[in-house]
């Protein structure tokens, strides 16, 4: 059940594409338009790769997104049925107002290995690789997860970071980790990376704990599981609709606790290419009136790859 080789390049170039599209709209205070415009990118290149695919994690509903709806078929209709997650831009301020660190990100499975989960919140907790499995759980009060951590790592609770989506609605977590003299590295928005960084060597990242998108729960589980790393995830439904969705995508134990192999089964390949400069990779750069070089962020499971592409393209 492994995915052929050639679907990478064929992917590299679909979050290319879809980066290059925002990349337009860098600066430009248009958050929407910049999201169409990856969007558009994104569903052109696939709807050329010879593949039944299918959206599980993608622009929203039928009724509420008309490109990369959950449940689009894509790609030429023809060749092997694959499980498609998508998020043509991650950081959709980032872009509007240049900031650092916004992202073109895909994953895909054959079909039936990704989660198909709703666009509402998800409780997320990962740490990285080499560790015990299992280690930490949702269930825990965020002084035990830490201790836990500390004691797998050998090292104090003030030796650690931890990554946190500055939002108000982690005040509590923040709190017991600064109780426990937890380094945070916080970031404004933007979790799969925020994820990523703690199996990232070159981050300091040593967990990443909080409440985010259910999509990019998903996407970042993908990353993960090539990487090595662990993820322990749960729905946030707060009201009769957000559980409908969930219903609706046929989750059936809506307080289920994800790991990773609960939302990513087989073999996995995941893409993320830079829209502005940030962490982990650099924006697209507009090398002259008709070309632009892209770097990408490639993983494939199965084959051990994981490495920086960066391309030339024409626009
Ligand atoms: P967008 O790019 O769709 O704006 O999402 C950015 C993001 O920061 C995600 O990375 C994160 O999971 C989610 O928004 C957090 O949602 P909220 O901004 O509502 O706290």
């Amino acid at each position: 059940m492994l995915l052929k080789n050639d679907y990478l390049n064929q992917f590299i170039r679909v979050s290319e594409r879809a980066a290059y599209g925002a990349s337009k709209f860098r600066g430009k205070n248009d958050k929407i338009a910049a999201d169409q415009a990856a969007v558009n990118e994104m569903r052109k290149e696939i709807n050329k790769i010879n593949i039944k695919g299918r959206v599980v994690i993608g622009e929203g509903e039928m009724d509420e997104a008309p490109m990369l709806f959950i449940g689009e078929n894509v790609g030429t209709g023809t060749g092997e049925e694959i499980d498609i997650a998508v998020d043509p831009l991650e950081g959709t301020n980032f872009t509007a107002k240049n900031l650092p660190n916004a992202i073109s990100v895909l994953a895909i499975t054959k079909k039936g290995g990704l989660l198909s989960a709703p666009d509402t919140y998800m409780e997320k907790i990962a740490v990285g690789p080499d560790l015990p499995n299992n280690l930490l759980d949702l269930d825990n009060s965020v002084e035990k997860n830490i201790k836990l951590l500390a004691e797998a790592k050998n090292i104090q609770t003030d030796k650690l970071t931890a990554c946190v989506l500055k939002r108000s609605r982690h005040d509590k977590i923040i709190q017991s980790l600064k109780k426990l003299n937890v380094k945070i590295n916080y970031i404004q928005d933007g979790d799969v990376t925020g994820v990523i960084s703690v199996a990232d060597n070159n981050s300091n990242i040593d967990i990443y704990l909080g409440i985010g998108g259910g999509p990019e729960g998903v996407l970042a589980a993908a990353a993960l599981d090539c990487l090595g790393g662990q993820m322990q995830t749960r729905l946030v439904l707060s009201d009769d609709n957000e559980v409908n969705r969930a219903k609706k995508l046929g989750i059936t134990d809506l307080k289920r606790k994800y790991n990773i192999s609960d939302m990513v089964k087989g073999d996995v390949i995941f893409c993320a290419t830079g829209v502005t400069d940030g962490d982990m990779l650099k924006g697209i750069n507009l090398l002259n009136d008709s070309e632009f070089e892209a770097t990408t962020f490639a993983l494939h499971k199965s084959q051990k790859i994981s490495k920086i592409v960066k391309n030339i393209i024409k626009k």
